[in-house]
């Protein structure tokens, strides 16, 4: 917080916590928080604590009133920053949550999001040998490299200085606390200020500092920096993480301006409030009015302004930027990251999808006239149309459930485009390098837009040349800002860990796309006409089969003890198998696998038995090409019932009686929708079914164990 007029210490904490509330969907095992004490002379004060955010708000005001620190007190301009964690170097425990402290007078405090991959030495035998051999070795933070030439005649450059920052930094006399990787980051800030003063320059500047200690990390991050040296300052800066500025309460004009001037903010005399986060949820309720910060970039809150730097990588300096964008106006409204009349957040999401799926295909449709053809119209991709049509393969990369979208739309793009598609986990093909041409179209798909595999598969697609082609929920993010062109899916803001609404809104723009592409050949037209139909009702029949809610639960309350769950689909409902699996596994914490059902003579099989419960998807097809699906399904129904399989069968409205010929079985009936289409039907029933076993079963739907939102480490 940065503003002119006076606030009490009770605002600024409550700010910072409901920021913290807003951003627990991303991390929920630990928080911290740290605003200064009344004296600008004694360190800021730091909290820290293990499980949920109210598990911190709690020990804050304990303490508070423990130490007698006044909630009334009140600061024209304070400083403060927040953390809630999702584990990944050290457990979850107050030592190793954030903010991360430089020493125990807190001179520097940092709170980071993302990854630090040198911290530790990769060849501890190198080091250590080293270390014996030249024991006075010490490393020269202002080169790029190890100097070892103390004790010997020569000079070793041993290994850059980047493979050896904790080892550096203890034999520098700190001591670590924590198990995490961040903890070299305020050390290292201190290091570099120590040194600076040492050397006589006391008129160091706190972005001097923070400039000095991102030259020597690696990794990801998005940081922001706290000091007792530099009272009523933040220091933030990112590569690779999400990190956005909120400005409240801009006067007009400069609100409108594009900033080609570094220093942006002047005081102007109208009280404002700046804000950095993670994501738009934690500033929404404050300011739309945001800045999305770019990679390299540094930004300094000092006095009431922000003022934006460059970071130079090729000259290690910093300089002005010529920040030449407006500030965007956030579409977000408060009401979307609030759970309205529902319990949670997974729950309000599934049953939201009717209007999701609207919102992502306003405007997209155009229903033709008496001359002209129904059509689909995508901004983000129709100069790139000709180039997509004439890649060699299109290539669809990405995580999760986003992966699974793209294998549901697979079908329809190939079908309509006649383009091989390959499908990428993209940690996967980061793995073997696997081989990635200019003449393939990659597509991109990931809700958040910031997955740190997506990512880093769309740094090496650019790298290989291919066209980039971003499919994304978050405007602004880093996947929508580095490809070449894209489609936002417009589904709102999700906050339930387990993907619901995004994963509909993913399959329906890549129908879109796939409509698009192929919209130059007209043997395929009325195809696309009756898919385009398809995609106008879609809404309604997506709120037909939200009535089945009840009819899963019962569901659920039959499966509630059961140890495994098995969900068999083929051709587009393959896609429905995993990601129905997916979703119970990953909220209701029961081992659940999704089959395709032409493997299952090799291998699942021998699984079955009259206990297993296995739900088997064998819908309708109503193309001729796979209408060949229906009937396959029905002889691997055969089949189960013929091993006693315990059988839940989702079939066409109409269809039970036949897909039940052979043996009993429990009956999910949904309506039938364009082939293409129909995943998104499907997937609605088994989101129900793991919402209500998950709620049964006792375990929190919106933050499963272990898991988070946005996977921003790799
Ligand atoms: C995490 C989330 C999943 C999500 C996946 C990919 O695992 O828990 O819900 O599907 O990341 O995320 P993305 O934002 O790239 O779609």
């Amino acid at each position: 917080l940065n503003f002119n007029v006076s606030r009490e210490r009770r605002y600024i904490l409550e700010v910072l916590f409901n920021g913290l509330r807003r951003l627990e969907y991303r991390g929920y095992d630990s928080s911290g928080i740290s605003i200064d004490s009344s004296f600008i002379s004694t360190p800021p004060l730091v909290f820290r604590q293990e499980g949920n955010i109210e598990s911190l708000v709690k020990s804050v005001y304990n303490d508070v009133s423990a130490t007698d620190l006044n909630l009334e007190e009140s600061f024209s301009i304070h400083a403060g920053i927040a953390h809630t964690r999702w584990a990944t170097h050290g457990e979850p425990a107050p030592r190793n949550s954030h903010p991360q402290t430089s020493d125990t007078g807190n001179e520097f405090l940092v709170v980071h999001n993302g990854v630090i991959t040198n911290y530790e030495v990769d060849f501890p035998f190198l080091t250590i040998a080293t270390s014996l051999l030249f024991p006075n070795a010490r490393c020269d933070f202002s080169k790029n490299f190890v100097l070892l030439a103390e004790t010997c005649s020569m000079v070793v450059i041993a290994a850059p200085s980047y493979s050896v920052l904790k080892e550096t930094l203890v034999r520098h006399g700190f001591t670590f606390e924590s198990e995490t990787d961040t903890e070299v980051i305020p050390k290292l800030a201190k290091f570099v200020f120590d040194n600076a003063n040492e050397e006589g320059d006391k008129s160091v500047t706190f972005s001097q500092v923070v400039l000095e200690v991102m030259r020597h990390l690696e990794g990801a991050y998005a940081l922001i920096f706290k000091s007792r040296h530099y009272p009523n300052e933040l220091i933030a800066c990112k590569r690779g993480s999400p990190l956005l500025l909120g400005v409240k309460e801009l006067a007009e004009e400069a609100s409108r301006a594009s900033f080609n001037d570094a220093k942006f903010l002047s005081s102007n005399g109208q009280p404002k409030e700046l804000f950095l986060s993670s994501d738009a949820s934690a500033v929404v309720e404050h300011t739309k009015k945001v800045l999305v910060i770019e990679d390299g970039e540094v930004v300094h809150l000092k006095d009431g302004c922000a003022t934006i730097f460059k970071f130079d990588h090729a000259k290690g300096k910093l300089r002005p930027a010529s920040v030449e964008r407006a500030l965007s106006v956030l579409e977000m409204e408060v009401e979307q990251i609030n759970k309205g009349k529902y319990e949670h957040y997974m729950q309000k999401e599934i049953h939201e999808q009717p209007e999701s799926l609207t919102t992502t295909m306003r405007g997209r449709l155009i229903r033709g006239g008496s001359c002209k053809a129904k059509s689909v119209l995508l901004g983000g991709l129709k100069d790139h149309l000709k180039t997509i049509r004439r890649s060699r393969r299109v290539v669809f990369i990405g995580c999760g459930t986003s992966y699974n979208a793209a294998l549901a739309a697979r079908p329809i793009l190939e079908e309509l485009s006649g383009i091989p598609v390959t499908m990428e986990i993209a940690s996967d093909l980061l793995d073997r390098q696997g081989p990635i041409y200019r003449e393939d179209t990659t597509v991109f798909v990931s809700q958040s837009g910031e997955t740190a595999d997506t990512l880093q598969a769309l740094e090496y697609a650019l790298e290989n040349g291919a066209l980039c082609v971003g499919i994304t929920n978050t405007v602004g993010s880093a996947i929508a800002r580095n490809t070449h062109c894209g489609v936002h899916i417009n589904a709102g803001c999700e906050i339930g860990v387990a993907s619901t609404k995004a994963y509909t809104s993913q399959i329906v723009v890549m129908a879109m796309m796939a409509l698009a592409i192929g919209s130059d050949t007209i043997s395929s037209q009325s195809r696309r006409e009756t898919i385009i139909d398809g995609l106008f009702d879609l809404p309604s029949k997506v709120r037909e089969v939200l009535k089945l809610d009840q009819e899963m639960k019962d569901l659920a309350k039959l499966l509630i003890s059961e140890q495994s769950l098995l969900v068999f689909g083929r051709g587009y409902n393959y896609a429905t198998a995993l990601e129905g699996a997916l979703k119970v596994k990953e909220v209701a914490l029961m081992h659940s696998e999704g089959i395709l059902a032409g493997e299952m003579k090799h291998g699942p099989l021998a699984l079955v038995d009259e206990t297993l419960p296995i739900v088997v998807i064998a819908t309708r097809d109503a193309c001729f090409r796979f209408l060949l699906m229906y009937s396959k399904q029905q002889s691997v129904i055969q089949q189960l019932h013929a091993r006693k399989g315990r059988l839940i069968v989702m079939c066409t409205k109409g269809d039970a009686a036949s897909v039940c010929a052979g043996g009993s079985s429990r009956i999910i009936e949904v309506p039938q929708v364009e082939d293409c289409l129909q995943p998104v039907i499907n997937i609605v029933p088994l989101q129900l079914l793991a919402y209500h076993l998950t709620v049964l079963r006792g375990y929190n739907v919106d933050q499963p164990r272990n898991l988070a939102k946005s996977v921003t480490t790799q």
